[in-house]
């Protein structure tokens, strides 16, 4: 974020604080219950958001050097991601040309080729066939024309986008909808992976992605966690396209204001938690110490199911903290899932319940949770579906 919007942000922040108020959406929104509970729903979910659409899936220090690569799986589709010798970032399906099977199992490593686990038709890591095992026995097949299937992609700013299916381009800053001037501020290039995590939860997973999208919970669920180190019901509010960032306050943002002599010289990422809604599946957070991307994906093919693929990158001026002790990257997990897990996605399982429980039609979202109102919105817009109203009255 610039210098000037950080400034922007934190004055409203402050004033915001001083006078009790935060944004207004200026109504309230009713969601139906059957968004989180429609087997329907969710198979155009399925296609449109985890099969056409551009996904962020990490950053560039996932694939740290040449030769390395990293398969996911998280969107239902088998995907191997590879920094070729060249240092040139591309995406395949991991699907072998012989008869299917995966070539490489999901994690990270560094390989110049691949060696499928069925019949051992070997790949290099700009995706060509390179080997036929027994190819006489097998018989004469075009090696040329059994390549990986090469899927759009693209490293900008840091950020490592890949649309699962073949076909088409991908251009981040088209994703990004002028987000851009933040996440090439936040000098997303040089962070370094710390860990990852997969969570998974009882909950719809656009009910998982609504537990980012308001502070109002915060002295009631997270009052013996959270709410000691975020100041609850305050928030900015800004549209970037179908994304949306929204920046909390520390506890300690009316302090550090009186302890600097010109708001320039506070230290943004120590007063103020920035939460950003990645359109269609993303929470990107920047705190202290590092990026947080949650990727919330349905899981099983369930309506009532998703899994959060966590990831978090550590700044460089925050490594020691955890490479020198006492604390581990992965230990970082514990204190996070306790609020994210015990809490967040507790009452999200609870809420998905009540949703498939029949006893009402509709939620809903109140004029100080301007965040849903706009996640809500842009799965509508991205389907072709009606958008929801804003009730004034
Ligand atoms: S399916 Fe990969 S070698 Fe046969
Ligand atoms: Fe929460």
């Amino acid at each position: 974020m610039r210098r000037e919007e950080k400034q922007r942000v934190l004055s409203i922040l402050r004033k915001g604080w001083q006078n009790d108020e935060s944004h207004d959406a200026g109504g309230i929104m009713r969601c139906p219950v059957s968004d989180y509970t429609c087997p329907e729903l969710l198979a155009q979910e399925q296609r449109t958001f985890f099969r056409e659409t551009p996904l962020l899936m990490g950053l560039s220090s996932d694939l740290q050097e040449p030769n390395s690569y990293w398969v996911d799986n998280a969107s239902g589709v088998s995907i191997l991601m590879v920094r070729d010798s060249e240092g040139a970032f591309r995406a395949f399906g991991n699907v072998c040309r012989h008869r299917g099977a995966r070539v490489v199992p999901e994690g990270r490593g560094n390989a110049l080729q691949f060696s499928c686990p069925f019949h051992a038709w070997t790949y290099n890591n700009h995706g060509n066939l390179i080997a036929i095992n027994r190819e006489r026995k097998f018989g004469s097949i075009c090696k040329e024309e059994h390549s990986l299937i090469e899927l759009p992609c693209e490293e900008k700013f840091g950020m490592l986008w890949v649309k699962p299916t073949p076909g088409g381009t991908v251009n981040v800053e088209n994703c990004l909808g002028g987000m851009e001037d933040d996440m090439s501020h936040w000098d997303l290039t040089s962070k370094s992976h710390g860990a990852s995590q997969v969570i998974p939860a009882d909950a719809n997973w656009k009910m998982a992605i609504d537990t980012f999208g308001e502070n109002y919970h915060f002295d009631v669920l997270h009052r013996d966690s959270l709410s000691s180190e975020i100041k609850g019901n305050l928030q900015t509010h800004d549209i970037y396209g179908l994304n949306y960032r929204m920046v909390f306050a520390r506890r300690n943002l009316l302090e550090a204001y009186e302890s600097v002599e010109s708001p320039n010289d506070l230290p943004f990422r120590l007063v103020t938690l920035c939460v950003y809604f990645i359109y269609p599946n993303t929470i990107l957070l920047i705190d202290q110490y590092a990026v947080d991307i949650l990727r919330i994906f349905p899981a099983d093919n369930s309506t009532s199911k998703s899994n959060t693929h966590h990831s978090w990158y550590v700044f460089n001026d925050s490594k020691h903290y955890f490479e020198e002790g006492p604390h581990s990257y992965e230990e970082r997990f514990v204190g996070f899932n306790s609020v994210i897990v015990n809490e967040d996605y507790n009452v999200a399982s609870q809420s998905q319940a009540g949703a498939e429980s029949e006893m009402y039609s509709h939620i809903v979202f109140g004029r100080n949770e301007p965040a849903l109102h706009h996640y809500h919105n842009a799965h509508r817009i991205g389907l072709g579906r009606k958008e929801l109203e804003l009730e004034t009255a």
